[in-house]
């Protein structure tokens, strides 16, 4: 009996029918049904399955017939899709949504005499570091603009191991004891029941929690500040959070609080325009961080340390041990030793970034835990989550993960170990002689754990040490300018507006009233409450005579320079090239960037008949891309301009944002159609000739003109 299936002789192998193609730059091979086909020849090399098998086609599934069944032999098809269905690893359970860079730390001087820690040791030495900043709600594929606290992890490459300082940009925390973690991240992601909202806390289960839980009121404080609205990862602050231990090579003991310093100065958005960059480009601060380190600007951060000694722990008026307090720079000032400077990007996203395993455990000799319960429960979780994360307990094998000096145990086996111990020894003590015998303990180099006392009943208690839940929440709120209490009082009534069960909104403000009055009744008239509450009942009472800490507030300590920071310049043909030229010159000796916002992206014709390219499309960049603009169109160009919504919005949003506009005539129209032709004050500048460009670029050191808030907020204070 002839066989039913045709067999195709070697000629008629499909790769025999290719034809030529030309797409524009592209000259292609297309196969029998039109799919692109690109060979292997010269410099690229061939294609090969996993197992080393060279490809012929990667475009087509083996069939039975050209438009039959696929082959279950298909051993590349297989494999391919094999590997792609199990691409995907669990995200963290929280900090979901990270950016990972490569850098260095470096000394500026020994601190043997505070920490035998070896990074420590030496003058100028520089220690390679991996650093994560993460968001903490929002899911992996969340905006980068969510109101919310964000991750600064640092893992320290040392030559006695990886040192990791896991922390965040806000000094405090929620809860003081572990135990309580699983129930925050729990009231703060999306609501079990209908799965959303997504990277917000502005929802019932947030505040419902946050209203029975009066220890996290300090943090509620920075959390609805302009804290947790960054500018950029490059201008805010990091932190340790707990409190540490560093010990010398004679065994002394000094308490430690680890502070990241921006060297470009804090420096915040406004909530309205969070909102919208979220829209505009949702991956805004990794795509400043990104841009900033392929560019060669590196970020620079100095280590700052607050150290102190079990006596001031003892007089200072809350516990040192506690998470949800801070120990003011005024009480104890910071010592900056050194300076994190982050200057590579990562090869490969998911490598380095997703894979990175931070753990408050990985200290190094020289550095020690305090008695912290946050602390001590943090030291459980990560080894733990990342076992279940990363898939198996060999993760330290994973490059990122690696420390960078010699390790040596008898750890072995397991998922994926790519490390394997070879000879005899996977045990000891043992008798094998000499290198034979594998690795062992080393009292004189090893690490010790500070002998600190500890003894007493076992109890499930909270120390009453901790009991004072609003004093320093005052203080926080005392040390912001008018303008930030503002915008606390506006976030906690937006917040609370998203709230539908008003019994919660009314619990917060019970809280509030504990904080300040003023504060309590800007929310309370915010949300329309038709009843004061009383005061919630509180363990310790406030503490008013705690003096502001000016070192709180961002806008008091801002940089006074634009370094960094960028100008978008909406440009029209006709643009005037000598003020194009001149900004463009005293933003680069100031540090900043110019970019060039046209009508398309291919660009305009400027005056001198020169071709400008653009770098942005309007449609795609409004104003809240950045720090400052200029409006440059031609007379004949803002005609065109007047017919754009996204040109008003280009206006109106960056008057309404405090930012400083700098503008030349021809631009009046478009300040007419935002309707802020008359409002223009001195945040609205005219650039006049090279000498103005340079006195705007002056001007914008200021970052914002918050003396137009007041006339351009809606919010909670209107009327009041
Ligand atoms: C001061 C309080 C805390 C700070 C500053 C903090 C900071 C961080 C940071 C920065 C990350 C992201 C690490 C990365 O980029 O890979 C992280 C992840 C995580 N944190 Fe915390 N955290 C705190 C409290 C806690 C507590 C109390 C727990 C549990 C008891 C906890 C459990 C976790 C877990 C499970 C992850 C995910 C880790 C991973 O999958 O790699 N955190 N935390």
């Amino acid at each position: 009996m002839p066989k039913k299936h045709a067999t195709r002789s070697t000629t008629q192998d499909a790769s025999s029918e290719r034809k030529t193609a030309q797409y524009a730059d592209q000259s292609v091979m297309t196969g029998t049904g039109g799919e692109v086909h690109q060979s292997a020849g010269g410099e690229t090399p061939v294609l090969t399955t996993e197992q080393g098998i060279p490809v012929a086609d990667d475009q087509n599934s083996l069939r039975i017939g050209a438009r039959g069944p696929t082959a279950l032999e298909d051993f590349h098809f297989r494999e391919k899709l094999f590997h792609f269905d199990h691409e995907r690893i669990p995200e963290r359970v929280v900090h979901a949504r990270g950016f990972g860079v490569r850098g260095y730390f470096e000394n500026y001087a020994s601190l043997a005499d505070i920490t035998k820690a070896d990074l420590f040791q030496r003058a100028g030495e520089r220690t390679p570091v991996f650093v994560r900043f993460s968001t903490v709600a929002g899911n992996k594929g969340s905006a980068d603009l969510a109101r919310d606290v964000r991750g600064f992890a640092v893992k320290f490459y040392t030559k006695e191991g990886n040192w990791d300082i896991v922390g965040n940009n806000i000094p405090v925390f929620f809860i003081q004891d572990a135990m309580k973690f699983p129930d925050l991240v729990h009231a703060v992601k999306q609501e079990p029941d209908r799965g959303f909202p997504q990277a917000q806390t502005a929802h019932d289960n947030f505040w419902d929690f946050i209203s029975l839980t009066p220890e996290s009121m300090h943090m509620v404080m920075w959390i609805m500040s302009d804290r947790t609205i960054p500018r950029s990862f490059r201008f805010m602050d990091g932190f340790g959070v707990h409190t540490f231990r560093f010990v010398n090579a004679e065994g002394k003991s000094t308490f430690v609080k680890f502070h990241w310093k921006p060297k470009l100065g804090l420096q915040s958005v406004v909530w309205n325009e969070a909102v919208k960059i979220n829209g505009a480009d949702p991956d805004f601060h990794r795509r400043d961080l990104w841009n900033a380190i392929q560019m060669g600007d590196y970020p620079e951060w100095e280590l700052g340390l607050q150290l102190f000694d079990e006596a001031f722990a003892e007089q200072f008026a809350f516990d040192v041990l506690d998470a949800t307090k801070i120990i003011p720079e005024e009480d104890v000032p910071i010592r900056r030793v050194g300076r994190l400077v982050l200057d590579r990007c990562v090869d490969n996203f998911f490598a380095e970034t997703e894979q990175v395993a931070f753990g408050t455990l990985n200290i190094v000799p020289g550095i020690d835990f305090s008695d912290d319960p946050l602390l001590q429960g943090r030291n459980f979780s990560y080894l733990d989550t990342q076992l279940k994360r990363l898939g198996s307990p060999n993760f330290t094998h994973i490059p990122v993960n690696a420390p960078k000096c010699p390790v040596h145990h008898f750890q072995q086996d397991g998922h994926m170990a790519m490390h394997n111990p070879t000879g005899r020894a996977n045990y000891e003590p043992n008798s094998w002689a000499g290198g034979a015998g594998g690795p062992r303990e080393s009292p004189e180099k090893g690490f010790h754990s500070y002998p600190a006392a500890a003894e007493g009943p076992k109890l499930r208690i909270r120390s009453e040490s901790f009991a004072d839940h609003y004093s320093q929440a005052r203080q926080f709120y005392i040390s912001q300018t008018e303008s930030e209490q503002q915008h606390i009082a506006d976030a906690l009534t937006f917040e609370l507006s998203k709230v539908e069960t008003l019994a919660i909104r009314t619990r917060m403000v019970s809280h509030l009233l504990n904080i300040d009055q003023d504060l309590a009744e800007h929310v309370a008239y915010g949300l329309r409450l038709k009843e004061m509450p009383n005061p919630a009942d509180a363990a310790r009472p406030t503490q008013e005579h705690l003096q502001a800490s000016p070192a709180l507030s961002i806008q008091l300590n801002g940089p006074a320079s634009f370094t960094g920071r960028k100008v978008g310049a909406l440009v029209t043909d006709g643009v005037n090239i000598d003020i194009l030229r001149a900004l463009k010159t005293a933003l680069k000796e100031e540090g900043g960037l110019l970019e060039i916002v046209a009508p398309y992206v291919g660009g305009v014709e400027a005056s001198d008949g020169s071709w400008i390219a653009a770098v942005q499309q309007l449609q795609g960049a409004p104003s809240v891309l950045y720090d400052a603009v200029v409006l440059l169109p031609s007379a004949d160009g803002v005609e065109e301009l007047g017919q754009e919504p996204t040109a008003r919005d280009f206006v109106a949003d960056a008057f309404a944002h405090c930012k400083f506009i700098g503008y030349v005539d021809a631009a009046l129209p478009l300040f007419s159609k935002a309707g802020v032709l008359d409002s223009r004050d001195d945040g609205c500048i005219t650039l006049e000739g090279p000498e103005g460009c340079a006195a705007f670029v002056a001007t914008c050191r200021q970052l914002r003109f918050w003396a137009r808030e007041a006339s351009v907020r809606y919010g909670a204070r209107q009327g009041v």
